[in-house]
């Protein structure tokens, strides 16, 4: 898939009380993540803190990933959103957007600039006016919104990195901007680092600062680890996670054994098997975490169903894979939606995408460059000789050659946290301007 370029201009009327306002301005994109271990219940809802530990693999933003343009100024007349464009009338009175925008602004510092002539130093904002202007924030995402890839845990990530920026904000603790961006999302606090983040649940002080987010691994520690996305559907869900994890809480006798006997345990499995880079382990408890979320997920009354039978039939093929292979070479995952994510090794990925592409082929061939986002990839494994073996024992559990279940195909890996984008990087025109 060729890479694109996205030219977002946001027009917003000029104040007549200023002319010719100074913006400040600051652009970064945060990528998503998807979680091993699930984040599936709130403790303290006002906090928005998690009944037990998570942890995640941050994702390289090459395909996804959220851009977010904050900016402030004196001549704004109130804080606004735009998502993709659109404006979101209602977003300054959001709790979750106030979190963030209020929660980072009271970290700010003076914005100091030195003079190039004299390198002498010019506080132009200080700490204290920027607590007086509003902020006008765009934020833009590469894929599709709401389906259970994780896209609110990016935005709100870059939402909350794209305001550090602008306002220069120094931590009073480590992991205060996760603490923030936690209360836009909860998933969103493992945004801000990249490679292998736990979410600490905390709860041992009052205030819940100690529900933040830490790097395990950074992307370099464990290269090796790929991510096979099938987007099963690209609907909005019928439940969100916030609704579908209260009604969970209220109801699902497995979900509050979950937190306190199950996953205390699979948080040390796994940061074990990340730093020993085992991945038998890691995927085996990446598969059982998934299984038990959707379980508790069965477990809530009235019960909530993200998976389908596509899903489930990517949970049959991976097992016969593995078993096939006498070892664990595949890993699935799934969120609050039917989408699958497949961890893998380098190693294996085209053998992984061969049997994805033979068993949820595209439309047609011609296609596939559009339906996989790694061409290079999908032509190696298109050209792979599947062991009849292997085929055999997919066939046996039913599936068949079926075009259309799968929308599209994902190759990616682990990759950094929030970048710092110049706004005229060339691959995001990404601006607001006065008219
Ligand atoms: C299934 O972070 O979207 O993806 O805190 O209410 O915004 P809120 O929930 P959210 O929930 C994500 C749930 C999950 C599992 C996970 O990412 O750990």
């Amino acid at each position: 898939m060729t890479p694109q370029t996205h030219k977002i201009t946001v027009v917003v009327p000029k104040t007549s009380l200023d002319p010719n306002p100074i913006i400040h301005e600051a652009t970064v994109s945060a990528p998503t993540n998807i979680a091993c271990i699930k984040y599936w219940g709130k403790a303290n809802s006002q906090y928005n803190t998690p009944i037990n530990s998570s942890l995640s693999v941050s994702l390289d933003q090459t395909d996804l990933r959220a851009v977010t343009t904050a900016s402030a100024s004196s001549s704004f007349d109130r804080d606004r959103l735009w998502l993709n464009g659109i404006e979101v009338l209602d977003a300054s009175t959001s709790k979750r957007f106030r979190a963030c925008v209020d929660g980072v602004r009271a970290l700010a510092t003076d914005k100091v600039v030195v003079d190039p002539a004299t390198g002498a130093k010019c506080v132009v904002v200080t700490k204290d006016e920027w607590s007086g202007m509003h902020v006008h924030i765009a934020s833009y995402n590469t894929f599709p919104t709401a389906a259970g890839l994780a896209s609110s845990a990016a935005g709100y990530a870059a939402l909350v990195a794209a305001l550090v920026r602008l306002f220069g904000a120094e931590e009073s603790y480590p992991g205060e901007f996760t603490a923030i961006a936690r209360q836009g999302s909860g998933s969103a606090c493992r945004s801000l680092h990249g490679g292998f983040v736990a979410w600490r649940a905390g709860g041992k002080k009052s205030d819940w600062s100690d529900s933040i987010a830490e790097q395990v691994a950074d992307e370099l520690h464990w290269e090796e680890v790929r991510a096979v996305i099938l987007v099963v559907s690209d609907a909005k869900k019928e439940t969100s996670s916030t609704d579908g994890m209260s009604d969970s809480v209220a109801t699902s006798e497995l979900l509050a054994f979950r937190a306190r006997e199950v996953v205390p345990k699979r948080m040390n499995i796994i940061e074990e098997a990340i730093k020993a880079k085992d991945f038998e382990s890691f995927g085996k408890v990446t598969m059982m975490d998934s299984n038990q979320f959707h379980a508790t997920c069965l477990d809530t009354y009235p019960p909530i169903f993200y998976m389908n039978d596509v899903s489930r039939s990517v949970v049959q093929m991976i097992h016969m894979y593995n078993a096939w292979a006498g070892e664990i070479r595949a890993a699935y995952t799934f969120d609050a939606g039917p989408n699958a994510v497949l961890y893998t090794l380098d190693k294996h990925v085209v053998e992984l995408l061969a049997l994805v592409l033979k068993y949820y082929p595209a439309q047609s061939e011609d296609l596939v460059g559009d339906y996989v986002s790694n061409l290079a990839l999908a032509q190696k494994a298109l050209e792979f000789k599947l062991c009849p073996s292997l085929m055999e024992a997919v066939e046996k559990t039913g599936r068949v050659h079926k075009h259309g279940d799968v929308k599209m195909v994902y190759c990616t890996k682990g990759g950094p946290g929030p970048k710092t984008l110049d706004p005229c990087d060339g691959v995001f025109d990404f601006k607001i301007v006065q008219s």
